[in-house]
């Protein structure tokens, strides 16, 4: 069976949205919004699985809705929307639980970088969270799910659950969802070390460029960005073993939306002081009218609200069919 091509992807709200987010994903939702119906997610269920202060992540999750709009997001074409709107996605997910296996779980490299020494400690929500991510894909049959490289093995447990639901229940119920991970910045690194992830839980702000960040912020943080003492290579393969020169020239490519040979052909010899100039300047020409409309959005909370409301009401009525075949499929009398 050919299921109707359907996108679906979630970000969480738990602290500011940066760079990563932004080239990673974002700025690719923008681009498939106008091919295919798609469906965005503001995670407030995923990112409850660490501590958030309430106040915060109802800040939280009003800021990631105005900067998913101000980046170009459509909330009429989309459905844009926060989880827990739709408590489908826990219904499915509580099946996904009893489908899914512990050994699937236990791979699962973010948990274990998430939970580190402290294993024993965490939720237990952070441990089942592949199967919440799962849920919050097939409640709709999304087919494709674009996202940055870190997602990837979750994305493979979604298949992996979609797999075994078909198996066992005799069907075709689900899609074995695709990843789409495209663009230059797939990975895109801290400011503070080229071998780490940039990351909202990094606990320096300067590792990072924000959303939220003034222009002034934006040039202080590149000013300051780990580099290397070499001049800057004359072709890509240069690049090899020099992650900090690689994540800053791939910023730079994402941002002029230039291919990343012609960047570096661009500043081939030059110096890091040239290029972090010039890389200011695209990063602030770049940002600068997103984060002007993320701010006049957000001083219209009630404007925000309301789509969000909207977008929820919507993703119900998407997911409700499905879970109808699903309650049917497993053998639950319906309400
Ligand atoms: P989250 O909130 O950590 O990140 C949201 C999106 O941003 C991408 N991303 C990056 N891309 C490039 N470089 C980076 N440094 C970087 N950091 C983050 C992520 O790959 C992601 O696409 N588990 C998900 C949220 C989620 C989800 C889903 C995604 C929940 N349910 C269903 C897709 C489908 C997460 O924590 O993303």
């Amino acid at each position: 069976m050919a299921f109707q091509r359907r996108i679906f992807s979630g970000i969480q709200p738990s602290g500011n949205l940066h760079l990563g987010n932004y080239l990673g994903a974002v700025r690719n939702w923008v681009k498939l919004q106008n091919e295919f119906e798609c469906i965005f997610c503001m995670v407030d269920m995923h990112a409850i699985t660490v501590w958030q202060d309430p106040a915060d992540l109802v800040r939280s999750t009003r800021e990631l809705a105005s900067a998913m709009i101000a980046s170009g997001i459509d909330p009429e074409r989309n459905v844009l929307f926060n989880q827990s709107q739709n408590p489908d996605h826990t219904t499915l997910a509580w099946i996904f639980n009893c489908v899914a296996r512990m050994g699937w779980m236990n791979r699962m490299t973010q948990f274990k970088e998430k939970a580190g020494k402290d294993r024993e400690n965490v939720s237990l929500g952070l441990f089942a969270y592949p199967a919440l991510m799962a849920a919050d894909i097939l409640a709709y049959k999304a087919t494709h799910v674009p996202v940055g490289e870190d997602q990837k093995q979750h994305l493979e447990l979604a298949r992996d659950i979609a797999q075994k639901f078909n198996h066992d229940y005799g069907g075709e119920f689900f899609p074995l969802t695709e990843p789409q991970i495209f663009g230059t910045a797939t990975r895109v690194m801290s400011l503070r070390d080229g071998q780490k992830k940039m990351s909202k839980s990094d606990l320096s702000d300067q590792s990072r460029i924000n959303l939220t960040d003034t222009s002034d912020a934006i040039a202080d943080k590149i000013k300051r960005a780990k580099t290397d003492t070499q001049a800057l290579p004359e072709t890509t393969e240069g690049l090899e073993g020099r992650p900090e020169a690689q994540n800053l020239m791939g910023i730079y490519a994402a941002l002029t939306d230039k291919p990343l040979d012609h960047v570096v052909a661009d500043f081939a010899g030059k110096g890091f002081a040239d290029f972090k100039r010039a890389l200011t300047e695209a990063a602030v020409a770049h940002m600068g009218p997103i984060t002007a409309e993320m701010r006049r959005l957000m001083a219209d909370p009630g404007y925000v609200d309301d789509i969000l409301r909207k977008g929820g009401e919507r993703a119900r009525a998407l997911s409700a069919p499905v879970l109808r075949e699903v309650y049917d499929t497993v053998g639950f009398l319906r309400p």
